[in-house]
């Protein structure tokens, strides 16, 4: 190859690593505040998004629960976080959304074990499954997304209360712009689209956090939704591409200057410890910032409509 071909690519290189560097500072969350003394919970932190917030949230010195469902994958995750800081406290519990008996037995350890709950971080997530159903008959998408974190807030609501100020986080999607809420047939039983299926249940994350954050003013709990960013080297897209396609995708990312794990949970780290919005709740932000609700999210009929059938079909009233 010509000299100067060769200088064009390495000049190209060098150009793209400085763009990264560049974008890679302004996508960090600038929040200095320290989490010492505070213990959040992150559902599925084993890999991904979850992995990243709770690596970050150790770095801050918090006492961080990994709330899995393979507690193997689990300690893996912990011996990764543990090579990059050696700050905090880790701790796995078991935890699959996918039973509602699981987050029964999960919530009733934790609120044996743990006086405080500062933060919950409802993280873990089913992206575009084939048509599958959890241990208690719900369509996997919605029930892990929606049904099993659903559950989950309301059973540790009390202690969040008890630790107020305390915050909530729900991780949402921007795909939810696309989701419709189908309250004559939650599980798709009539007609199922894998991708529908997953805007379906991120709405649900929305709409479950607006009516939250209503039911629960004034008691010092803020709730906050999350659009994480477009994050394609995390396992998210395990049920649409193969393993291989998707380690190759981790220098594609760096070399587009696509979001890296590490760069989605920084909207999660900024809603857990930002001072500025310890006012704030019932919002949804995105990149580190407050944006206004989308228009399929601003439906509060359709929030309280849902938050009620959710509480009968969850078993919390009869
Ligand atoms: N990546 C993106 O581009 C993107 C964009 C927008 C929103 N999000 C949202 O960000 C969140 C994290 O996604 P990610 O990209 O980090 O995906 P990921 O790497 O696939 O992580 C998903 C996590 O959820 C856990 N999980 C799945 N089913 C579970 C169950 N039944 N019980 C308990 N945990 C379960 C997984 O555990 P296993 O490893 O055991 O399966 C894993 O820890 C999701 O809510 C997703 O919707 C991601």
């Amino acid at each position: 190859m010509a000299w100067w071909k060769i200088c064009v690519v390495a000049g190209g290189y060098v150009l793209l690593m400085i763009i990264r560097r560049i974008t890679r500072q302004r996508r960090l969350c600038k929040s200095p505040e320290t989490m010492k003394g505070k213990t959040a919970i992150i559902t599925g932190a084993n890999c991904g998004i979850g992995e990243a917030t709770a690596l970050e949230m150790a770095k801050r010195h918090a006492r961080v629960i990994l709330a899995c469902r393979d507690e193997q994958k689990a300690e893996d995750a912990v011996k990764y976080i543990r090579r990059n800081t050696s700050n905090g406290e880790l701790i796995v519990r078991k935890l699959d959304l996918a039973s509602l008996a699981s987050v029964r037995a999960f919530c009733g350890k934790i609120l044996e074990e743990e006086r405080h709950i500062d933060v919950l971080v409802n993280n873990a997530g089913v992206f575009q499954s084939l048509y599958g159903k959890t241990e208690d008959g719900f369509e996997m998408q919605m029930g892990v997304n929606h049904f099993g974190h659903f559950l989950l807030t309301n059973l540790l609501l009390d202690r969040l209360k008890e630790s107020a100020p305390s915050r909530i986080i729900v991780v949402s999607s921007s795909l939810h712009k696309g989701g419709i809420i189908k309250f004559d047939d939650l599980n798709s039983e009539k007609g199922y689209d894998k991708k529908k299926g997953y805007s379906n249940s991120k709405l649900a994350n929305c709409l479950f956090s607006r009516e939250l954050s209503q039911r629960i003013k004034g008691t010092g709990v803020n709730v906050y939704c999350v659009s994480p960013g477009f994050c394609p080297a995390t396992s998210l897209g395990r049920h649409v591409m193969s393993g291989f396609v998707r380690t190759l995708l981790t220098p594609v990312v760096v070399l587009l200057g696509l979001k890296t794990s590490e760069e989605g949970c920084q909207t999660i780290i900024y809603c857990t410890v930002a001072s500025e919005l310890a006012d704030v709740t019932d919002g949804y932000f995105a990149s580190c910032r407050q944006e206004p609700w989308s228009e399929a999210a601003g439906d509060l009929g359709a929030a309280k409509k849902l938050w009620e059938l959710s509480e009968k079909m969850t078993g919390m009233i009869a």
